[in-house]
């Protein structure tokens, strides 16, 4: 049975969170928010509960998992060693949405890795999250808290809505307030190689010209493999500017049609969301993909950002939540 407790985002009450700690200790399955989307948080250094984690988001076996840490000082234990660049991007990004990829220490077990001999680490910049884990004591490997393959949550609604049946505690800590996953960043070498655009921009790493060698990394990386975030309507997505048209069209031509853009729709076509910029349309983006889904529209048109700073990872989300 799924347990729920709710508390305050920014100042949790440590009481409340004594038993979700101890469940994770034990090596049980609990979801708690992050500053990105909620995370489902199984022992990382515990290879069943790792399983269980698996088993309950329908992963396939082959996609790693980021664990989470308190701070810096947990990285130590995690990896065969700290690199020069590592201990930088920790210094200046930690707690935040920046994960680091590195050689495993042999203490982590494969089922976490997915098989590989590196393993991503992250320390999320969120107060429950943080006090969690520092309660936890132990480290927790925590993929985002969705179904594999569906919208990741952004709120605790998506988490129970998901996997209710499937977890024992949900940390209700409110909404998301980045609404996109971390950036995923291999740090072994002299340079961030981006495997996963995130809200730690390109420009933030000073990484904007590299997109070959990226690339190059991503072919060797698991993540890039897999369906992600698609809702159960189909996803359009318009240029900047162009929604209500697009919008419009399909609905004169007999659809049920959603809009998610910066103005406000025409006549004949559902209100799911509008924004101002990048970092707004990333805050609501995942919640708008599941209440188009529960309005039971046919089509969702977004309405797409420049590819420039947090709007490649909304348009990467995007063109992957659109995907047939
Ligand atoms: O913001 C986030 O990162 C959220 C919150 C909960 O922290 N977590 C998240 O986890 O998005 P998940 O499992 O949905 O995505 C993890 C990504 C995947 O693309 C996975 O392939 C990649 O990180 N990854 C994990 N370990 C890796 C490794 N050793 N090498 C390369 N990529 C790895
Ligand atoms: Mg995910």
């Amino acid at each position: 049975m799924t347990r729920l407790v709710t508390v305050d985002p920014d100042r949790p009450d440590p009481a409340r969170l004594e038993a979700p700690a101890a469940a994770l200790r034990a090596g049980r399955l609990v979801a708690f928010p992050t500053e990105t989307v909620y995370g489902l948080g199984a022992h990382a250094r515990d290879a069943q509960a790792v399983g269980a984690l698996f088993a309950a988001k329908g992963r396939p076996a082959t996609n790693p998992l980021i664990v989470h840490v308190p701070d810096g000082a947990a990285l130590g234990g995690l990896v065969a060693s700290v690199t020069p660049l590592a201990a930088a991007l920790a210094d200046r990004w930690w707690p935040g949405p920046l994960t680091l990829v590195l050689d495993a220490a042999p203490s982590v077990p494969a089922v976490t890795t997915g098989g590989l001999s590196t393993v991503a680490v992250r320390a999320p910049d969120h107060p429950v999250a943080e006090a969690l884990l520092r309660q936890a004591g132990v480290p927790v490997a925590a993929p985002s808290a969705n179904t594999s393959g569906r919208p990741s949550p952004t709120r605790a609604e998506h988490v129970h809505a998901d996997l209710a049946a499937a977890v024992d505690w949900i940390v209700d800590g409110g909404a998301c307030r980045v609404g996109v996953e971390s950036t995923v960043v291999d740090a072994r070498g002299e340079v961030p190689l981006v495997l996963r655009e995130g809200a730690v921009t390109r420009e933030d790493l000073g990484v904007t010209g590299q997109a070959a060698a990226d690339a190059q990394a991503q072919r060797h990386s698991p993540g890039a493999r897999f369906r992600h975030y698609a809702p159960a309507c189909r996803v359009e997505i318009a240029p900047p500017g162009e929604g209500p048209a697009r919008a419009g069209g399909l609905a004169a031509a007999g659809h049920r049609v959603g809009l998610v853009a910066r103005a406000a729709p025409p006549a004949g076509v559902t209100e799911v969301g509008t924004f101002g910029d990048a970092r707004d349309l990333a805050v609501g983006l995942y919640d708008a993909l599941r209440r188009a889904e529960r309005a039971e529209l046919e089509v969702l048109v977004v309405e797409g950002v420049p590819e420039e700073g947090v709007g490649r990872a909304v348009m990467d989300r995007l063109r992957r939540a659109a995907q047939a």
